[in-house]
């Protein structure tokens, strides 16, 4: 039995970094779902694939989309491999985000996402971030968090993560973008972002990374 704690919430309620955080404590597996659709809209872009001529390209999907992560260091983003390069940054920029919400709303993407998701199913464990891990990917999972965070907070930290990486952004457009994120996940047909019924809730707007964790070890 492989126990897999998931770790579900908007953009920028601090995800990434707790599910970082609890997979390098446990020496467990890392499910970055959010980066898989980031990667995979990317893969269709560089390889002009589209909704229309998804289908016919399967065999190429199949063969060819295999991303891996490296929980990597604290304070860094959780880092993304795909056919042996590090496309982090790439894949970690606003506009990227908004192309993978748009796909990411497509039941044919989410249905061939789905299986690469539930590959990360490995021992030790799995830590698993992203908008429908406990309600749908790992619905019978053992341990659920959904964690929240006031707009203005998340937009505070996207901003930070986004200087971090050498990108300037304009505070206004964050949240305009970061709202309009949220509005199509959460309002979509497929797999919304809803919290799962029993899945604990952290809002993390007043806590430290640390203690989010310590949150979460009490309720474990
Ligand atoms: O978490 P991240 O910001 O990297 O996710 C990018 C986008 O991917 C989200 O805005 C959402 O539209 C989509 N996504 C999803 N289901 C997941 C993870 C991400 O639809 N499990």
């Amino acid at each position: 039995m492989i126990t897999v704690i998931t770790i579900d919430g908007p953009s920028g309620a601090g995800k990434g970094t707790i599910a970082q955080m609890l997979a390098l404590e446990l020496d467990w597996n890392i499910l970055d779902s959010g980066a898989l659709y980031r990667t995979l809209a990317y893969f269709m872009k560089e390889n002009n694939i589209n909704l229309d001529n998804f289908e016919e390209n399967q065999n190429l999907l199949k063969e060819r989309f295999k991303v891996s992560f490296d929980p990597g260091t604290p304070g860094e983003p959780v880092k993304v491999l795909f056919e042996n390069e590090d496309i982090t940054s790439i894949v970690r920029t606003e506009e990227m985000a908004k192309l993978t919400s748009t796909l990411a709303a497509e039941p044919v993407i989410r249905e061939f996402i789905k299986p690469c998701q539930r590959d990360f199913m490995q021992l030790p464990g799995l830590i698993a971030d992203g908008r429908d891990m406990g309600t749908v990917i790992f619905s019978d999972a053992k341990h659920k968090i959904f964690l929240t965070a006031s707009l203005e907070e998340r937009a505070k930290r996207r901003q930070t993560q986004l200087k971090r990486q050498g990108l300037k952004v304009n505070m206004r457009t964050l949240l305009h973008e970061l709202e309009e994120r949220d509005r199509k996940d959460t309002e979509r047909e497929h797999s919304p972002l809803v919290p799962a019924e029993d899945s604990v809730l952290i809002d993390t707007s007043n806590l430290k990374p640390e203690g989010v964790v310590k949150e979460i070890k009490t309720y474990l």
